[in-house]
């Protein structure tokens, strides 16, 4: 607080100053200030587990180029969401208004994005979304300052419904949370999926965070469909994956999904997950020298293996470097900010990757089957895959 109320009034001071010649030492002081940077990410529930990987891969990235934003040092303001909707909007302005952060970093689950994004915008706060996919953010309600390094939600399974009729499943079920992820998800899957001549014969879902998934999967045995898409992630990921094969569906009906699925939920899931295909923008196998060598460093640091959501921090602090570094630490020069955020390509360990003109990845989606607890890379299932980015009126 002390630092900032400095700043507003040596810059207030500047106006007067301006003519006398005694701008120089003003400037110098109020860019040496710490860059506050916010994380509204969970560290508790469901989704706690992606918080933690989206930390370790924000700071990871930001550390390998010496730790500072454009020359400046940071400090951090740390906020657990929960994955809790109704708390979204509170939480953020914990950080925007409270802690007063010059870049909001936030987060994991789409509903509460939404209460984030509100901020966002009201705020016009420098705003980097590692993680959910809601489209919104990123079409009818993108924003010149909201920038997302993940996914829409419906990318990876944009990715899906052909490989499955290409691998002759014409008769599908559909299963997921009932939210924003879980619906955007579907959206993807059922324009690919009936555009290759699928068909869709159930919509099965249950709500978030629920793992109740008996009564579902007995139903997905009485109807015999030729294949099984969904979207699960974080805890319920392997809790979904042991009960398919617990209620004797694996081996029968063949089990798909975007990537999320089998997203650093391998050990926990065991053999049950065996065979699992899925489409995603990253795979732990990426046979490149980039993923070898972020792999390595991230296993060293942090004594765990990176995942897609690890990846997805990485590329968060990569892109605010990029950034910052562009302004050199000047985060208020909001168009040359801006400008060089757009213009980033991002060596991502998934391959490189670009934004669109609404701020969210042009990215390959990866075809991967499991196989003794990995996600093994068996092609590319879309290449340089763009968010339609429908009703976004930025220039
Ligand atoms: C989301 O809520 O947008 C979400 C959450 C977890 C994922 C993917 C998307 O793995």
């Amino acid at each position: 607080m002390t630092t900032r109320r400095l700043v507003l009034t040596r810059s207030a001071a500047i106006v007067g100053a301006a003519s006398t010649g005694l701008l120089l030492p003003e400037i110098v002081r109020a860019q040496s200030s710490k860059v506050r940077v916010g994380l509204m990410l969970p560290y508790t529930g469901t989704f706690a587990q992606l918080g933690v990987a989206i930390e370790n891969g924000v700071r990871m990235a930001i550390n390998e180029k010496g730790g500072k934003l454009g020359g400046r040092e940071i400090e951090w303001f740390k906020v657990d969401d929960e994955s809790e909707p109704s708390k979204g909007v509170e939480n953020a302005s914990k950080l925007v208004q409270r802690d007063k952060v010059d870049v909001l970093i936030g987060t994991v689950h789409s509903g509460v994005q939404m209460g984030l994004h509100k901020v966002a915008r009201d705020s016009g706060v420098l705003t980097l979304i590692p993680n959910a996919g809601v489209h919104a953010a990123t079409r009818a309600q993108c924003a010149p300052n909201v920038f997302r390094t993940s996914f829409t939600n419906s990318q990876p399974t944009l990715a899906l419904g052909k490989v499955m009729v290409d691998k002759g499943h014409k008769k599908a079920v559909w299963i997921t949370w009932k939210y924003a992820a879980g619906d955007e998800a579907f959206e993807g899957f059922k324009e690919s999926y009936t555009k290759a001549g699928g068909t869709i014969i159930k919509e099965l879902g249950l709500p978030f965070p629920n793992v109740e998934f008996q009564a579902l999967l007995t139903e997905i045995a009485a109807l015999k469909p030729d294949a099984v898409a969904c979207f699960f992630a974080g805890a319920g990921a392997p809790k979904f994956i042991r009960d398919y094969a617990a209620a004797g569906l694996k081996g029968k009906i063949p089990l798909y999904g975007s990537g999320f699925l089998t997203e650093g939920v391998l050990e926990a899931a065991g053999p049950a997950a065996d065979g699992i295909i899925t489409t995603m923008h990253y795979s732990d196998s990426l046979d490149t020298p980039r993923n070898r060598q972020f792999r390595l460093a991230y296993a060293k640091t942090f004594r765990m293996q990176p995942d897609v959501y690890a990846v997805q921090g990485y590329d968060t602090g990569q892109l605010l470097v990029a950034g910052a570094t562009a302004v050199k630490g000047d985060l208020n020069n909001k168009p040359a900010l801006y400008k060089a955020m757009e213009r980033a390509v991002i060596d991502s360990p998934r391959g490189k990757w670009t934004m669109s003109k609404s701020h969210n990845p042009i990215q390959d989606m990866y075809l991967r089957v499991v196989e003794n607890k990995e996600n093994k890379v068996v092609g590319v299932a879309m290449k340089a895959l763009a968010d339609s980015g429908a009703g976004c009126k930025m220039a």
